[in-house]
């Protein structure tokens, strides 16, 4: 049985979710090499932004999203209509799941478009929920804001990592996050408020700041000029160096969660 392990990084846009979704896919590959007990680590890598941009942070490319799957199966009219829809689109799953060499990934895509797909995402659900069940670990990055969790489009979160910067709007979001998780369905197991990009010096403010606003600070990512240099020329953000403060920072983070 594999652990179904699920982590999920949300915040607000533009907080690092994807670079940080990405140094954690990293650091727990990492764990592969590092002891036996590891080696047959199964990772399942979940883009659930709609403008996908974890593929390029892991240096990827991918083929096909679930929200292509989904189309071309409500457009098919010569489709198998004695199939029912959640047994198509499970014949279709492994079109869309990339198998990388050490792990696999899933690319989302688009949203629900005009018309009510309702039942063709609530299958999508079902199976992904399914899906994670065949890993050990599955790292989700969500969209920005809260629509990931209103839609449901995350569910039984074993550890959601709520990223927050130097901005009161930052906070304000990771707040509304914490109420709505508690609010609706979603099984979120721990939910951990991580401040990134703090430039050095800020960090005691950065908490107290939080604090004021009755938001527990779990860790504090630093500003990391490397990753702004990666980003700029292109570069996947999992070939940072070992040493990079970033990486160094969400290492401890992989320790404590894992
Ligand atoms: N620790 C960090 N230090 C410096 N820059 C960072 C750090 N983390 C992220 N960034 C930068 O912040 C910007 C936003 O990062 P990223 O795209 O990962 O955020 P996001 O939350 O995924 O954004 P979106 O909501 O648009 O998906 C990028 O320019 C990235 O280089
Ligand atoms: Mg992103």
């Amino acid at each position: 049985m594999r652990k179904g392990k699920v982590i999920a990084v949300a915040g607000k846009g533009g907080t690092g979710k994807t670079a940080i979704a990405a140094l954690l896919i990293r650091e727990i590959l990492k764990l592969k090499s590092k002891d036996k007990e590891n080696e047959d680590i199964c990772i399942l890598a979940v883009d659930a932004d709609a403008d996908s941009n974890l593929p390029d942070a892991l240096g990827i490319s991918y083929d096909k999203t679930v929200g292509d799957i989904r189309e071309s199966l409500l457009e098919d009219k010569h489709r198998d209509v004695t199939l029912d829809v959640g047994s198509q689109f499970e014949g279709k799953i492994a079109e869309i799941v990339e198998e990388e060499e050490y792990y696999d990934l899933l690319v989302m895509g688009r949203p629900e478009g005009p018309g009510c797909y309702c039942p063709v995402n609530h299958i999508i659900r079902m199976i992904i929920d399914t899906l994670t069940k065949n890993y050990d670990y599955t790292i989700i990055d969500c969209e920005a804001g809260l629509e990931h969790l209103s839609r449901r489009t995350t569910r039984d979160v074993d550890v959601m990592l709520v990223l927050l910067d130097t901005t009161l709007k930052s906070i304000r979001t990771a707040l509304r996050l914490k109420k709505i998780a508690e609010e609706i369905d979603v099984d979120v197991k721990k939910l951990m408020n991580m401040a990134n990009k703090i430039p050095e010096g800020a960090e005691e403010k950065v908490i107290a700041e939080a604090e004021k606003n009755n938001l527990e600070i779990a860790d504090v990512i630093p500003f990391d000029t490397l990753i702004q240099e990666y980003d700029l020329k292109g570069m996947p953000i999992v070939d940072l160096p070992d040493d990079a403060p970033s990486v160094v920072c969400v290492r401890r983070i992989v320790e404590r969660i894992i």
